[in-house]
């Protein structure tokens, strides 16, 4: 089987000493995890490619209601455990450790295996070690093909990534007390695909599926695209269903850390014409993340052409008859020592849920912040309590967002709620995949210093 070389350096002062490979193992897919040099900032300041000789995890494809095998071995020197984010799997597939698995040992392997219900944008990051895993470019995307073939001419998969570099292309440490306490800890290093804006061509006048992830662990990216007529049609995977308003420069997608986006873009049909995905990054102008080069003669395609995408069998809440429970996104109140386990500490507790924060991977004794029956409909009131924003994610479950004190919601089909300051946000589900499910912020920061919990349906 081909290896693919990955990036996966050690923290800052080892430099791009690698931490070993780490292998995923398949009848049909596999990827490796190996050390990685490279010269990123050189490479972006010269307006070129690649952050490592292969860039990101590649994508996984699936298809719906088809089983996958992924067994993961783990060849590093430390501990992981490989989640799938989005997908509404088996809860012993899910891969947080502790909660539903003990953590994968350096040179042990674990078969992931499952049929996804859903089709859709999906990724794949760690749960252990999650936050140097992570920064160090362990963020996957997985895509879960419909069973009735949509009618693209061609996909283009965007996986968003920032990377926290120093003058000599060293990784810089993953995050800093200061960050994780505050907005989290952003990379100055923004890449598409572990790319400085690269282009991709697409046949002229074709229809793309343009499938935009992001697997930051900090940033919130404001999206909007430039040249082309296109449509959102996806949002979380789940098809949106409805029309939603194409983002601008003014009023921008806000798409949270993994959150994703799948426009349908039609393409110009002039060759060399040019579409761009834009991202509006503090104190810059907005820049290109990536473009799609218009090439060949115009196969002329209309976006009009498109069926909707086919809906996926998540279960409508009975809203009439769901309970309400409540959970408070915010400080911690009395810090208290965080515990460790073998999946990494960041040493630290600012944050917490219901005003408690979790104490850490291997916690004993911490129940569930809600007990959820099975098959029940719940409205789940989400309350943030701070000025910073909070992805807050929502393993094995999707829910629909229902109602803000601050916005107009769409009623989209997702797995993460993106909080502004202030917001109270209620979400409503049905509670139809038992198990115990990680519920936390998306900004690993947050994550891994007190903003955890799980929820219990049974
Ligand atoms: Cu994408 Cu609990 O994670
Ligand atoms: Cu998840
Ligand atoms: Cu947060």
């Amino acid at each position: 089987m081909k290896r693919r070389e990955f990036l996966l350096g050690s923290g800052a002062a080892a430099g791009a000493l690698g931490l070993g490979a780490f292998g995923l193992e398949a009848g049909t897919q596999e990827l490796a995890i190996q050390p990685a040099s490279f010269a990123l900032r050189d490479q972006v300041t010269n307006g070129m490619v690649s952050l490592s000789p292969d860039a990101p995890p590649p994508v996984l494809y699936g298809k719906q209601g088809e089983m996958m095998r992924l067994p993961v071995r783990n060849t590093l020197s430390d501990y992981t455990a490989m989640h799938w984010h989005g997908l509404r799997i088996p809860n012993g597939m899910d891969g947080v450790p502790y909660l539903t698995q003990m953590p994968i040992g350096p040179n042990e392997v674990f078969n992931y295996e499952f049929t996804p219900p859903d089709a859709g944008t999906y990724w794949y990051h760690p749960h252990c070690m999650t936050m140097e895993q992570m920064a160090h470019g362990l963020t996957g995307v997985m895509v879960i093909a419909e069973a009735e073939d949509p009618g693209f001419d061609s996909e283009q998969v965007i996986n968003l990534r920032d990377f926290r570099l120093d003058e000599q292309d060293q990784f810089l440490p993953a995050y800093t007390a200061r960050g994780a306490a505050r907005a989290g800890t952003f990379g100055n290093v923004q890449t598409a695909n572990w790319l400085d804006a690269p282009v991709y061509d697409h046949v002229s006048g074709g229809l793309v599926r343009l499938r935009v992830v992001n697997t930051d662990t900090t940033r919130i990216y404001k999206l909007h695209v430039n040249g082309a007529t296109a449509r959102i049609i996806a949002w979380d995977g789940h098809p949106t269903g409805i029309d939603l308003p194409m983002p601008t420069a003014e009023d921008p997608l806000l798409v949270g850390p993994g959150q994703r986006v799948d426009f349908a873009i039609q393409m110009p049909s002039g060759e060399g014409q040019t579409v761009e995905l834009m991202a509006k990054l503090p104190g810059q102008p907005h820049r290109a993340m990536t473009q799609l080069r218009a090439v060949g003669r115009s196969v002329g395609r209309d976006l009009r052409e498109l069926r909707p995408l086919p809906e996926n069998p998540v279960a409508k809440p009975d809203l009439a008859n769901a309970e309400l429970h409540e959970f408070v996104f915010g400080w911690t109140p009395e810090g208290g020592e965080p515990t460790n386990g073998f999946c990494g500490s960041l040493g630290y507790n600012f944050w917490s849920i219901n005003r408690k924060p979790w104490p850490g991977d291997a916690a004993q004794g911490v129940g569930p912040l809600a007990t959820l029956q099975m098959g029940k409909s719940y409205v789940l009131r989400l309350r943030n309590e701070s000025p910073n924003l909070h992805p807050i994610h929502l393993h094995g479950l999707a829910f629909v967002p229902l109602k803000s004190n601050l916005r107009t919601l769409a009623p989209l089909m997702t797995d993460t709620m993106l909080l502004l300051k202030d917001e109270v946000v209620e979400i409503a589900l049905v509670a139809d995949n038992p198990g115990d499910w990680a519920f936390h912020c998306h900004v690993i920061e947050h994550q891994k210093t007190g903003l955890t919990g799980f929820i219990r349906v049974t």
